[in-house]
Parts: C-alpha cells; sequence; structure tokens
C-alpha cells in the first residue's frame, strides 16, 4: 500500500482528531516529509484535509472520493495512455454526455466517471437511481471495427468485466443475471446500459458506449421504496475496509474491458459469463407472457443466449434482443 493511502487510513479512523506528522511517521516507519508529500497528494486529489501548526492533520467532508488521480493509480501504465478519463461530480448522465461526445467524433476510450447523475438511465426507458458518494456511475466510449453482429457481445464482455472486478476488489462473489444486472446476495448492485450508433453501409457500429452503474454502499437516504425489494449494494452497511473502493473498482473495470476488448472476438469472457450465471437452475418467465408460464433455465451457450426446457421437455434458446425474463415466485 502506497504511503498516500496509508495516511489517509490513519485519518479516515478518527475525523474529530488531529494526528501529527510525527506521530503518523511513527505508524507508517516513513519520514515527516513522506506524510507532508502524501498529505499534498491527497490534497491534489480532492481530500479536504485541515493542517494546524502544533497541533497536526484532520479530514474533513467525505474520505471517499473518485478522482483522475486516484484512478489512475491504479490503472497499468501501458493502458492509461489510451485513455481518456473525465471525473465528474453531479452530470445529468454519463451515457447521454458521451454520447454528445462521440457525435462530435471524440476518440475511442473515452471514459466518464460520475459521484451522481440528476437523470440516470437504465434499459427501457426506466430511471437509474444515481445518488452522490454511494455508488458509481461510468461510461466508456468504444468504436469498434468487427462486424455489426458481434456487438450483442458487448454487453456480455462487460458484466464480466465488471463482475470480476467486483469480485477481486470487493473481495465479495457476485453472479450475473442475464442479460445485463450484477447480483449479490440475491439483489442487484449493477446494470448496464449498452447503446450504440450503427453505420449501415459498412455494417459496423459507428461507436457503442457501455454504460455501467454500481450501488457500492446502501444509499445515506436507503433506495426509494419502489426499489427496496430489487436493489441492493455490494457493501450491506458505509463501513467498507477500503477507502479507496471506488476509485479501485473503476480502475479495474476499465483493465478488464480494456483487455477483453483486445481480443474480443474470441469470446474468452464466455466461459466466464456462463459459469458466473444467476439463472442457471432458476425457473423464469418472460416477461411479455402474460401467463406466467415457467421455464427451466438449464444453460447460457456460446451465443450467450438462455437456453431454457418447457414443462413438456422442448429445448428453446432466447435471445437478449428478444425477451427480458423474470424469476418464478415461489
Ligand atoms: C439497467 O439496469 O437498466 C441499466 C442501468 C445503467 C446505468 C448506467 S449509470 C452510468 C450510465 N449512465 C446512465 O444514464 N445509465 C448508465
Amino acid at each position: 500500500m502506497k504511503v498516500k493511502d496509508s495516511v489517509l487510513n490513519i485519518l479516515k479512523k478518527d475525523s474529530t482528531k488531529y494526528y501529527s506528522g510525527a506521530e503518523i511517521a511513527k505508524i507508517l516507519c516513513v519520514s515527516r516529509n513522506a506524510v507532508w508529500k502524501a498529505v499534498k497528494s491527497l490534497e491534489a486529489e480532492g481530500y479536504l484535509i485541515e493542517g494546524i501548526n502544533n497541533k497536526g492533520y484532520r479530514l474533513l467532508g467525505d474520505a471517499d472520493i473518485i478522482t483522475l488521480e486516484g484512478i489512475n493509480n491504479y490503472i497499468d501504465d501501458k493502458i492509461k495512455s489510451k485513455l481518456n478519463i473525465k471525473v465528474y461530480k453531479t452530470i445529468t448522465s454519463t451515457n447521454t454526455i458521451l454520447k454528445e461526445f462521440a457525435n462530435q467524433s471524440e476518440a475511442e476510450w473515452t471514459i466518464l466517471v460520475a459521484e451522481e447523475q440528476s437523470n440516470g438511465r437504465g434499459r427501457m426507458n426506466r430511471v437509474f437511481y444515481s445518488p452522490s458518494s454511494t455508488g458509481i456511475y461510468m461510461s466508456v466510449l468504444l468504436r469498434p471495427d468487427f462486424d455489426a453482429k458481434e456487438s450483442m457481445f458487448i454487453t456480455t464482455m462487460t458484466a464480466v468485466a465488471v463482475a470480476r472486478a467486483i469480485d477481486k476488489i470487493c473481495n465479495v462473489e457476485s453472479s450475473i443475471k442475464w442479460v445485463n444486472d450484477i447480483y449479490i446476495n440475491n439483489k442487484k448492485v449493477c446494470g448496464i446500459l449498452t447503446e450504440a450508433s450503427m453505420n449501415v453501409e459498412l455494417n459496423k457500429l459507428d461507436y457503442a458506449i457501455v454504460g455501467i452503474g454500481i450501488n457500492v454502499t446502501k444509499p445515506k437516504e436507503n433506495f426509494p421504496e419502489e426499489l427496496k425489494d430489487i436493489a441492493g449494494a455490494i457493501f450491506d452497511d458505509s463501513n467498507v475496509f477500503d477507502n479507496n473502493i471506488r476509485n479501485k473498482l473503476v480502475a479495474e473495470i476499465i483493465t478488464n474491458i480494456y483487455n477483453f476488448y483486445n481480443t474480443f472476438t474470441k469470446h474468452e469472457f464466455i466461459e466466464c459469463y456462463r459459469k458466473k450465471s444467476f439463472l442457471i437452475g432458476k425457473e423464469v418467465y418472460i416477461l411479455s407472457d402474460l401467463e406466467k408460464t415457467p421455464l427451466k433455465v438449464i444453460d447460457v451457450d456460446e451465443n450467450a443466449a438462455l437456453v431454457v426446457k418447457t414443462k413438456d421437455g422442448i429445448v428453446k434458446k432466447l435471445s437478449s434482443g428478444e425477451v427480458s425474463v423474470r424469476i418464478c415466485e415461489k
């Protein structure tokens, strides 16, 4: 762990207390100058730190904030040089604004990350609840060179990239609910919205925007009534063990997407998508089926289609563009 992160951990322990430079230096076995440098670089990241002569340092305000420097700290230099990351305190919707950038010829790998969205959007024109400080709202601009039929795998790849990042950084086990939701303890903690513009003449995408919304901790005012039964957060309470968790998560998600995208057409993510499937073994019904006929999910195939079996033993494949499914209540 970097000195900067260790200093932050100490300051976070008790934000009512002043910690002297000498005291912190002694705990961390580093020089006072190293502590001073660490404080300066934390301030450059946006942390508010009060420093008083003969008293020491004290942390003011929110400690876990998303910053460009904070994200970059955890991204490999080789990848970092290819990215154009912009961090916002608040934004209408990272997908909406990135779409505007894309239409103005912004390059691939422009990434918007926000602490809060005032008009977060989900699939099927739903609202995506995006309160401040407890989540991650980010969008990645891709300009794929592959055939348009490959584009349906962009969401699949992203789901695996996000699920793996959550598991590694947060030390949990997430699963993927077909087609684009990440679940922990039977609650949705992340949704993905992929939007694209098609170049019909070339049969390629002009661009794709991959939007990712994650509930890291529970919103300060809890989830709105209508979401309480469905939505959850990676961490149940606000006592996260690592005060840089959101920067680390963003960095890991970007790294995973970057690596998968490099060998995209090999579909190396499909095996993990299948293994992490939340629905295999469960009974579901198709949302548009008013009779709610139960279908047993038996697999996810190589095209990320859901393989289901009817009561009469007939096996069908459901593709994500055509249908949405719900789990049957027991
Ligand atoms: C869903 O669950 O229906 C998809 C939710 C996608 C939400 C993300 S948050 C970042 C990006 N900006 C948006 O307005 N939506 C996506």
